[in-house]
């Protein structure tokens, strides 16, 4: 028997009270095939304190308003921007408030084919029968489109042109011909069906894209997080939900959370608070990573220390992100180190852990 949770579940799963909440509450108006309404979409997402809805995408509400709006229209909706700028969870998160199902997904790299976004058949039952309806094994993009859901087509630029091809006929015919079938076959997409494209912009592809389909989607960048209090919250909340049900206990004090919040982000932004300019390291310093830092040192402290989270846990993490595969990263944090850090180690006890912990690291 399992007892277990998995690791991960669905968003529609992990939030269902609060989805079961917003629907109860909601008594705006509901675009055709959506389960909530637009204002609904957006609480979940944004959070509301009287319904009792956490907040989840941190940073840029308009942005959040706009991604609504491009999936009531015809046009798909396409998020890119830097590796970690929760383009994913974006996804995620509208296609669980809009379809109540975030798991129709079509995961784009260079062996996707135009199978993947159009259908497959079941061998043995082809053979059998000769195609039919029973035979069919239908791709994520033709469910959603029988079943009125939205459709989440991650790392669209990783495909190869001919599969960008067949998605434009898709998104401007709202059809899918099933040729097989007979020749009038054709599966048309219902109300509610539509798609959330996302792409990093330090993988090649996205400029290459074909101005066709560039057409058919409404571009959305995603930043990372400018506001560094906006980012203490996060990363402080993310890592209360991974050290939470795990049953793990530690002491993070906020202003050792900040040390992490504020080093990620000088060496992202290149710039200080007191106005330094520092050369960028080439690693992704992205939120997500620094809550994988955060979490990683709370798991130092908690098994390996006395529980209470300390810069030195911060520094020894750090260095995981930073020295990836570009040497010359190394010598940036240590300028940094060098520069910033020791001044203000100078100040607090607890940047003075950090500074002397990263000191002692091998950087380069
Ligand atoms: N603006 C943000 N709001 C909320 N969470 C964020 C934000 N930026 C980054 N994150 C965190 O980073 C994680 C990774 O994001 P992900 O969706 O995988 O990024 P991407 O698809 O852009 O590479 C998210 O699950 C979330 O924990
Ligand atoms: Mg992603």
């Amino acid at each position: 028997m399992v007892t277990e949770t998995a690791l991960r579940t669905p968003a529609e799963e992990r939030y269902a009270e609060e989805l079961a909440k917003l629907a109860e509450a909601d008594d705006s108006l509901r675009p055709r095939g959506w389960t909530l309404s637009a204002r609904a979409v957006r609480r979940f997402i944004l959070g509301d304190t009287k319904l009792g809805i956490v907040r989840k995408f941190y940073g840029d509400d308009p942005l959040v308003d706009r991604a609504i709006v491009s999936l009531m229209s015809n046009q798909g909706l396409m998020l890119v921007g830097e590796p970690g700028t929760a383009k994913s969870m974006l996804s995620e998160l509208l296609a669980a408030a809009i379809s109540n199902d975030s798991a129709l997904v079509v995961q784009g790299s260079a062996g996707t084919t135009e199978d993947h976004l159009r259908y497959g058949w079941n061998y043995a039952l082809l053979l059998a029968e000769g195609p039919s309806e029973r035979a069919l094994v239908p791709s994520p993009v033709l469910t959603a489109m029988r079943m009125g859901k939205i459709v989440r087509f991650e790392e669209i630029t990783r495909c190869p042109p001919e599969v960008q091809d067949a998605l434009i006929s898709i998104l401007s015919e709202k059809a899918l011909a099933v040729p097989e079938l007979g020749a009038e076959q054709a599966v048309r997409a219902i109300p509610g069906f539509n798609l959330i494209g996302t792409a990093n912009l330090r993988d090649r592809g996205v400029h290459e894209m074909s101005s066709a389909l560039k057409r058919r989607l409404n571009f959305e960048t995603v930043h990372p997080i400018a506001d560094p209090a906006h980012e203490l919250e996060l990363v402080l909340k993310q890592l209360g939900e991974r050290l939470g049900p795990a049953g793990v206990k530690a002491d993070v004090g906020a202003d050792v959370a900040d040390i992490l919040v504020q080093t990620f982000q000088d060496l992202r932004t290149g710039r200080t608070k007191e106005g330094t300019s520092l050369t960028r390291p080439e690693a992704v310093m992205s939120t997500a990573e620094a809550v994988n830092v955060l979490h990683a040192a709370a798991l130092e402290a908690a098994f390996l220390d006395n529980g209470k989270l300390t810069g030195a846990h911060l520094a020894r993490q750090i260095q995981g992100v930073i020295i990836k595969d570009e040497p010359e990263d190394g010598k940036r944090f240590k300028a940094y180190l060098d520069h910033v850090v020791k001044e203000r180690s100078a100040r607090s006890g607890p940047w003075r852990d950090f500074y002397q912990a990263a000191r002692a690291l091998r950087l380069t």
